[in-house]
Order: C-alpha cells, then sequence, then structure tokens
C-alpha cells in the first residue's frame, strides 16, 4: 500500500530531474482519470484536496473515493494533500482524515503571521508524522484577490510580489517546513498572463542557493493547452484571451532548476470541459451522464499522462516505491492507529 508522505518522492526528485504531479481531485471521475493515468505511465503521484472540494464532495465521500484508488493500484506511490489549507483547525482536520501532506498558505499574510501560522501548523502537523507545504510571495489569481487587486497592476509589479530568496531562508529556518510554495511568476486559473508569459528562473536560482535542500513547489502550472481552449469555444463556451506557463516553461523549471512539485488544477478542468461540452453539441440527445462523465474521465486521463511527461515523473514510480521500502514505510500516525492493511 505505497500511500506516503511526500518525502519520499521529494528525496529523489531534485536528483532524478523529474517533479511530482499535484492534481486536484473534486469527484470519482476525476480522481480516476488521474490514478488510471498515472499507473499507465507508472508515475508517482500527489491527489490534492482543496477547502472547496471538501464543501463540494463532502470529505468522507472523497476519501472512500481515494482509499479506493490507493487499494485498485497498491504498486503506485500516492501521497494525500490539502492544498491552500488556511487555518490550523483545517489542518487538524486533514489529519484526522487521513491525509499525508498538508499546505498551510500563510502568503497573504504579512511575514511574521506568515510564520506564527505557518509554524503551529507544521508543529501540529510534525507531531502526527504529516509533512507541511508553506506559501511565500504573492502568485496571481485566486490570491491577487485576496488582497482586492487588479491583475493588470499585479503583472506591471510582478517583481515585488515575487518570493524573496534571503526571506525564504528565514523563514524555512523558523517554521521547519517541509516544501516551499514560491511565487515566480505562475498564478492560478486560466488566464494568467496578460503579456508575455515567463516565468522568473533567475529567482528560482536564488532560492536553492539560500535554501539548499528544501524541495521547491509551483502552484498555478497549468499550460491551458490552445487547443483545449479552441474546443470550449468552439462548442459554446467563451474563454478568450486564456493563456497559461508554456509546458517548456515548466519542463525547464523541472529539469534544469529542480522544482519538486507542481500544482495543476486548470488543466484538467478544461480538459473535461471541453469534452463535455463537445458530446452535448455534437450529439444534443445525449442525457445519460456516463455518456459525457465517461468521455470527460477519458480526456482527464490523456491530460495528466501529457502532464506526467512534462514533468519527467513518467517510469519513476518505482525507484521511490523502492526508498520508501528502505527508509521504513512510514506514515502518519491516523494509519498506524487504524491499522489499515498492506
Ligand atoms: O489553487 C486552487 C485550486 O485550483 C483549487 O481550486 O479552491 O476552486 O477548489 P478550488
Ligand atoms: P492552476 O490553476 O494553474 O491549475 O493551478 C492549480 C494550483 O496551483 C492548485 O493549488
Ligand atoms: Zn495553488
Amino acid at each position: 500500500m505505497p500511500l506516503m508522505t511526500t518525502k519520499p518522492m521529494f528525496d529523489l526528485a531534485y536528483e532524478g530531474g523529474f517533479a511530482v504531479g499535484a492534481f486536484n481531485v473534486n469527484n470519482m471521475e476525476i480522481t480516476q482519470g488521474i490514478i488510471e493515468a498515472c499507473a499507465a505511465e507508472k508515475s508517482p503521484l500527489i491527489l490534492q484536496i482543496s477547502k472547496g472540494a471538501r464543501k463540494y464532495a463532502k470529505m468522507n465521500y472523497l476519501r472512500h473515493i481515494i482509499l479506493a484508488a490507493v487499494e485498485e493500484y497498491p504498486e503506485l506511490p500516492i501521497a494525500i494533500h490539502l492544498d491552500h489549507g488556511d487555518t490550523v483547525d483545517l489542518v487538524q482536520q486533514c489529519i484526522n482524515d487521513g491525509f499525508t501532506s498538508v499546505m498551510i498558505d500563510g502568503s497573504h499574510y504579512d511575514f511574521e503571521k506568515n510564520i506564527e501560522l505557518s509554524k503551529k501548523a507544521t508543529d501540529l502537523a510534525h507531531a502526527n508524522g504529516v509533512v507541511v507545504e508553506a506559501e511565500l510571495g504573492m502568485l496571481g489569481g485566486i490570491e491577487e484577490d485576496v488582497v482586492g487587486m487588479d491583475a493588470h497592476e499585479y503583472e506591471k509589479n510582478i517583481e515585488k510580489f515575487l518570493t524573496d530568496p534571503e526571506q525564504a531562508a528565514d523563514f524555512w529556518k523558523r517554521t521547519g517546513i517541509d516544501s516551499l510554495a514560491v511565487a515566480i511568476g505562475t498564478s492560478h486559473g486560466a488566464f494568467k498572463f496578460k503579456h508575455e508569459a515567463k516565468l522568473a528562473f533567475n529567482r528560482v536560482e536564488q532560492i536553492m542557493k539560500t535554501c539548499p535542500g528544501l524541495p521547491l513547489v509551483m502552484h498555478g502550472s497549468s499550460s491551458v493547452p490552445q487547443e483545449f481552449i479552441d474546443l470550449v469555444n468552439k462548442y459554446g463556451g467563451a474563454m478568450p484571451n486564456a493563456k497559461g506557463v508554456p509546458e517548456d516553461q515548466i519542463n525547464m523549471a523541472v529539469t534544469k532548476y529542480g522544482v519538486c512539485k507542481v500544482n495543476i488544477d486548470t488543466d484538467l478542468r478544461l480538459a473535461m470541459t471541453a469534452k463535455i461540452r463537445e458530446v452535448f453539441s455534437t450529439k444534443p440527445a445525449e442525457f445519460d451522464p456516463r455518456n459525457y462523465m465517461g468521455p470527460g474521465r477519458e480526456a482527464i486521463i490523456n491530460m495528466v499522462r501529457r502532464k506526467l511527461h512534462m514533468l519527467n515523473s513518467a517510469g519513476k514510480a518505482d525507484v521511490i516505491v523502492k526508498h520508501w521500502e528502505k527508509s521504513g514505510k512510514s506514515l502518519p500516525s491516523y494509519y498506524n492507529a487504524k491499522k489499515l492493511s498492506a
């Protein structure tokens, strides 16, 4: 049962020139699509769940869907992760629900408050064998909305929102986190750039120097492939000017600059939406959900397989499982307490 924390994955990712894809799950078809793609490509994976996903699907349903996926594919290294956790209470709930990893996102607070929140979450998670990701710097999209900023203004002043390398070192030392989400020009959603799509690789290099050994995470890493936008628009959608991070830049961040975890949600939403729109448009009499959710799930499989190659994680499942076995198969206390069978 290789359900694990992200540690054995990140231990190997940097040296191995690959990153682990963290894909957002909201329902059964999305979860199945992701896991089937990873099984076909023999790739490690992180299934991540946002506060919104917990509310939409109800955690007990999601938990059972995910545990079913883990049972179906016992050979795959899988971590279950909280995406953008905002309170210590939520972190506690996720620990109780059997997550192996949590994110605490205090990036919209000032530096000292972010440290205080992240340290509290880290102390709690570590006491339960769970690993922690925190965030420093500000991404566009969801996070600029938090402070009520216009996207143009964000892009114009991007330098001041990027993660500060010296602060990152101080933040790591004072919180004890296991990985850090950095702001290097990515943003959430389907409208990432008004101008040129360009990541700040020099920042990643600088952070690597001030924080040697700290696994770095890239949020907002969907590429919003034009062919999917074209399909959405062709079949009745309206997403003009959508733009993502070019896949070659993500690949470079991983293989050349050592980013270990890459978050992808928007591209899954796009793949599924484009396919369902196509079914509705070309078969107007269709009303069996299996005949549109099924193709939607197939579209997720194809999209995730594409991403696993971009992240260079295809074929890396076995080495991670071996490394995990050598390191004592550590799991959070939830699983030890419940004695889930291997
Ligand atoms: O970064 C955010 C993820 O895309 C999750 O989005 O909060 O709408 O579930 P959500
Ligand atoms: P995208 O919106 O680019 O898919 O980013 C998802 C993400 O960062 C989830 O935390
Ligand atoms: Zn994110």
